[in-house]
């Protein structure tokens, strides 16, 4: 969409996880941006150099590119000191960080490495409530604030070749709704937005990716959404218009999660049958 709403207008905040044009978090700077919102951009010092969120953050007005791990307190909190320094308080915070070792090796949930699965937890989910903690702390967030995570539909229906991630998901959830029952008072609130399969590194580097999106988008009566779409949607959950929604998982997904079976996956199936 190239209408700006101005509905970020005076608002300022950060957004962790932008890594390539194809990420949900890049379309979500573009869209802060274009809504009239002043940001900084996040991520791990490798993600800064082999993607090209330089290029981003030109894009969005020289945003300031701030490297730090979303696992690692200490750079958490030097990240908020900085960020202080140069915005003073902010009013948003979004969270698109994700990753998993054990589906990039490709190993079967039952044979999960723990390893790599504590990683997975610690980088997809515990990152959520690094970030917002240390935000506390260091006083950055104005009241009124609004934190937007991302998450799938992995957490409340297992997806097989989701893997460890169902769990990273659920945990997410409930790491948003326990902090939003801590955050009311202060008139901070926070919710994760569930979107449908995106062709993104992440999204891509599951083995079965491309059958979990024709899936989903065969179920969908609006298709699946696509990542642009998205940043519309949490762009709205950052607005004022949102006000008084908080501790929600809100599914944006093209109708999917309330959908059984759709005609057109129904016709897929018989036709695979007859052919056997
Ligand atoms: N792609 C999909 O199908 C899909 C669907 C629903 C939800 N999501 C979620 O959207 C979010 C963004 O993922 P994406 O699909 O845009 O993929 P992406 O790979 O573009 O983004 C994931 C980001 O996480 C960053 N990251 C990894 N480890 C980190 C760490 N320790 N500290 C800070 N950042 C770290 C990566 O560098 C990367 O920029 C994730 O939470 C993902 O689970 C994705």
């Amino acid at each position: 969409m190239s209408t700006s709403y101005g509905l970020l207008k005076g608002k300022k905040g950060i957004v962790f996880g932008p890594l390539n044009e194809e990420s949900i978090g890049w379309k979500i700077a573009e869209s802060i941006y274009r809504e009239g919102g002043k940001l900084a951009i996040s991520n791990i010092a490798t993600a800064l150099k082999l993607g090209n969120t330089a290029a981003l953050a030109e894009k969005c007005g020289n945003a300031p590119l701030l490297i730090a791990d979303a696992t690692n307190d200490e750079e958490l909190k030097k990240l908020y000191t900085d960020l202080k320094s140069q915005f003073g308080k902010i009013d948003f915070l979004v969270h698109s960080v994700g990753m998993s070792v054990n589906i990039r090796k490709n190993i079967p949930y039952e044979e999960t490495n723990y390893g790599f699965y504590s990683k997975a937890l610690e980088v997809s989910a515990i990152s959520l409530h690094k970030v917002v903690r240390y935000a506390l702390e260091a006083d950055i967030l104005n009241p009124g604030a609004s934190v937007v995570s991302l998450t799938y539909i992995g957490a409340q229906r297992i997806f097989s070749k989701y893997n460890d991630m169902n769990d990273a998901k659920a945990l997410l959830e409930s790491i948003a709704r326990n902090f939003g029952s801590r955050l009311g008072e202060q008139g901070i609130r926070i919710n994760t937005v569930s979107q449908s399969p995106t062709r993104t590194s992440a999204g891509s580097g599951i083995a079965g990716f491309d059958g979990m999106y024709e899936f989903a988008n065969m179920v969908a009566p609006l298709g699946n959404a696509t990542a642009e779409e998205c940043a519309d949607y949490v762009v709205t959950l950052l607005s004022d218009l949102t006000k008084k929604v908080t501790m929600q998982n809100l599914f944006h997904d093209g109708g999917f999660s309330t959908m059984g079976i759709s005609d057109k996956l129904f016709e897929v199936l018989e036709k695979s049958m007859k052919r056997e």
